[in-house]
């Protein structure tokens, strides 16, 4: 039977691509990540990328006109290689109407905050700084804002402590659980 195949988009380091290859890899996930996007051709991921052997796109978002332009790019790389689900994993832009039409309720994403709380680029610092207590991480559906869209999962953790990078790794253990069970979830269609 045809295996589930999956893109993700990324811009950083890439632990949670990482966590979903290995889920895929290990059978706790039933697809393949058949396509790495990533829009800062410098960045970690693409070299795990290469490890893992799964084909990358990068780009260079202010090579192109608008985002319209390479939105149709890589709308176009995700229909030829029959991509079926897209799974943004600190991918740091915001997903235009090309994709979101052509890919209408496939694309999810992961955010480090319980929302509707702390959207946007720093959450678990803005957290830290409003003196949260009970810190989490949300799995949602994307649609046109900031860490927008339907949430399908969540996963929280008490921390009283000060020293940002133990929970800010914390909550990178609880974003690679909790992504296999949300991706678990879309390819059952169970949402
Ligand atoms: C994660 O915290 C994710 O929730 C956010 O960006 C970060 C990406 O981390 N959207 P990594 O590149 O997967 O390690």
């Amino acid at each position: 039977m045809r295996k589930t195949r999956l893109a993700v988009f990324a811009s950083g380091s890439g632990s949670n691509y990482e966590a979903i290859v290995e889920a895929c890899r290990d059978g706790r996930i039933d697809a393949e990540v058949v396509l790495l996007v990533c829009d800062k051709p410098g960045a970690k991921v693409l070299e795990r990328a290469k490890r893992y052997g799964t084909e990358s796109f990068a780009f260079t978002p202010k090579e192109f006109e608008s985002r319209e332009a390479y939105e149709s790019v890589i709308a176009d790389m995700l229909d030829e290689r029959e991509v079926d689900f897209v799974c943004l994993a600190g991918y740091m832009r915001i997903v235009g109407k090309v994709l979101l039409s052509r890919y209408e309720q496939r694309i999810v994403n992961i955010h480090p905050s319980l929302l509707p709380s702390f959207k946007g680029a720093h959450a678990i610092q803005d957290a830290v700084d409003y003196g949260v207590k009970i810190f989490g991480v949300t799995t949602h559906f994307v649609d046109e804002t900031l860490d927008g869209g339907r949430i399908i999962d969540q996963g929280a953790i008490v921390y009283e402590g000060s020293d940002i990078e133990e929970l800010t790794n914390l909550i990178h253990n609880i974003e690679h659980k909790l992504y296999v069970k949300t991706i678990n979830k879309l390819i059952s269609n169970k949402l």
